[in-house]
């Protein structure tokens, strides 16, 4: 399926919306991106849903940067996640991806995520729902944890996955219960490689190059998924793929900057002082700056405010 190693930005709702996914594949290094997910209880959800957490579907489903962003979608019915994916196709994502690792509680007694993990024939009735209703030329990808409680039905629910006709597996290599509690269990992944054919993509704890490259070894995969990783290392993508040197802090605070200016003047201008500060509690793991930018910035509540202080 894929000719060369692929590095993917992870979803990660109310953190990588569609101007973080801008900046950050501006960046360069980032092959694919998948979508914060689309919540799917008992209906088919109108085209402005999906607009809304992809507004690429008006750009070929691209960011501006020319990167492919899917659609991830999270529930528990079959036949309300095929309608969906079937939709969400329609309006242009490439393919779908299915949320199987989520640990939020039930919401509107709907399922939905990692709880799923517990029955493998139920990933099998969703997966085989939604390939049916996905059009074969469009990917069906699934994401998954090693299990809920423990990691006994992590090949399991790996095999029904692939049985059921997904394209490819992206593995968060903890259990819901290890929460994001380092380490990430990433032999665990080549065990699934071992028991599955489609390709998988490893994810969980990839700071660095250097994590990228013993994640690789001991997945035993090349195709990798950076979350936290690339929001405290916004180059990250391009450290991994192309072996470029982590930006230095000046070029983050410039990044900051800009990024602040979408934020403003888009639509999300009143989430703007909670997202930067956010953005800053990830980087202070790479740059002791971004800790003293934070305590500089966290009482302020205005935009502008904040900008003041970034441009200083
Ligand atoms: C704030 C936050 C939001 C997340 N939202 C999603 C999501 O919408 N869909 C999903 O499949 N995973 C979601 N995840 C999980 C990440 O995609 C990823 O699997 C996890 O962070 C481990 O990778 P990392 O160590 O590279 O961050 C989220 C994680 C975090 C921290």
């Amino acid at each position: 399926m894929f000719s060369a190693p692929q590095v993917y930005l992870a979803p990660m709702e109310g953190v990588v919306d569609h101007l973080m996914r801008d900046m950050l594949t501006r960046l360069g290094g980032f092959d694919y991106c998948i979508t914060e997910f689309v919540r799917v209880v008992e209906q088919l959800l109108p085209a402005k849903s999906y607009y809304r957490i992809c507004p690429e579907l008006h750009n070929n489903a691209k960011t501006p940067s020319g990167i492919p962003v899917r659609v991830q979608l999270l529930g528990q019915h079959p036949q309300w996640l095929a309608e969906n994916a079937a939709r969400a196709v329609d309006l242009g994502s490439p393919g779908i991806d299915l949320n199987f690792g989520c640990p939020a509680k039930t919401v509107n007694k709907s399922k939905g995520g990692a709880v799923l993990l517990k029955t493998p024939e139920t990933l099998y009735e969703i997966v085989s729902a939604v390939r049916e209703a996905v059009p074969a030329e469009h990917t069906v990808s699934a994401k998954i944890r090693l299990g809920f409680d423990d990691k006994s039905l992590a090949l399991e629910n790996a095999d029904a996955i692939q049985q059921a006709g997904a394209n490819l597996l992206t593995v968060h290599a903890r259990t819901k219960v290890e929460g994001y509690k380092p380490p990430a269990y990433w032999d665990w992944i080549a065990k699934i490689r071992g028991a599955i054919d489609i390709p998988i993509i490893a994810n969980g704890e990839i700071w660095t190059a250097s994590d990228a490259l013993a994640c690789q070894q001991q997945s035993n995969t090349p195709h990798l998924m950076v979350g936290r990783g690339a929001l405290a290392l916004p180059n990250l993508g391009a450290c991994i793929k192309h072996g470029q040197a982590p930006m230095q802090w000046h070029e983050v605070k410039q990044l900051l900057i800009d990024y602040s200016g979408y934020e403003i003047f888009g639509n999300k201008g009143k989430y703007y002082p909670n997202r930067i500060k956010q953005w800053l509690g990830y980087m202070k793991r790479q740059y002791p700056e971004a800790e003293q930018l934070f305590n500089d910035i966290h009482r302020l509540q205005s935009a502008n405010d904040i900008v003041k202080v970034l441009s200083v």
